[in-house]
């Protein structure tokens, strides 16, 4: 399987998982709670430009835009993505959603003062690539948000990718606080901090240790 089998596999799955996607999801039980942590990890005086990558249905992408925030939206499923733009055009929210893989989005370089990337890095081949691209959209002194979980506690939060793919992704089980202190730090950016301690409520059931973390790229 070429790498472009693996994010066509991948692609294909959340095509398919599109219209179910939102029925169990955190965002949608809790959206206030998952604003106000954004909020506070985004650390933003004023309105700012934020780049979502892998933004699936959009859920950060409209709670930053919810917060003022100028938002351009990248996701490789089409399907995902008009989910998302249904669902900005319910809230009356503007957000730029654009159809591309994140290694192929054409992101200006220093052009975004905070990135996020939520629940995404587990389902990449190669997730230290999407902190690159974060590093360079990013201007100096930029943020990136970085959210995610350790999916293997609770496998009905877990994919059905085939065998064949799953082997691929280096976190297809999910990613601790400390894997993602280190693939964060091994991309540049300063030590992370951690606001998941601001959710009142775990934000996932089952038990899934999750996390929110914020770093600057320097
Ligand atoms: C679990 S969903 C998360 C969606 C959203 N970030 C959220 O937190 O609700 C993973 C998303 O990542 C997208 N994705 C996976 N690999 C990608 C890639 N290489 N480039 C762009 N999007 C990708 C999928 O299409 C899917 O929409």
């Amino acid at each position: 399987m070429s790498t472009s089998e693996v994010a066509a596999g991948v692609t294909a799955y959340w095509d398919a998982r599109a219209p179910r996607f939102n029925d169990a999801a955190s965002h949608v039980r809790t959206p206030d709670a998952w604003q106000e942590v954004l909020a506070a990890a985004f650390a933003a005086d004023g309105s700012k430009d934020v780049v979502d990558l892998g933004t699936g249905t959009g859920a950060c992408a409209l709670a930053a835009a919810g917060l003022g925030h100028r938002v351009r939206a990248y996701d490789g499923s089409e399907e995902m993505l008009g989910v998302a733009r249904e669902a900005a055009r319910q809230a009356g929210l503007d957000v730029r959603f654009v159809h591309s893989l994140i290694a192929d989005a054409s992101l200006e370089p220093a052009s975004a003062d905070i990135v996020t990337i939520r629940n995404v890095l587990w389902t990449l081949e190669r997730p230290a690539e999407a902190l690159e691209v974060a590093r360079r959209t990013l201007r100096s002194g930029g943020r990136v948000v970085v959210s995610d979980g350790l999916w293997s506690v609770a496998p009905g939060d877990r994919s059905d990718y085939t065998a064949e793919l799953a082997h691929r992704l280096p976190f297809h089980g999910g990613l601790t606080e400390s894997d993602a202190r280190e693939l964060l730090r091994s991309a540049g950016f300063t030590e992370a901090t951690a606001w998941q301690h601001l959710f009142q409520v775990p934000p996932y059931t089952g038990g899934v240790p999750a996390f929110v973390l914020s770093a600057i790229r320097v």
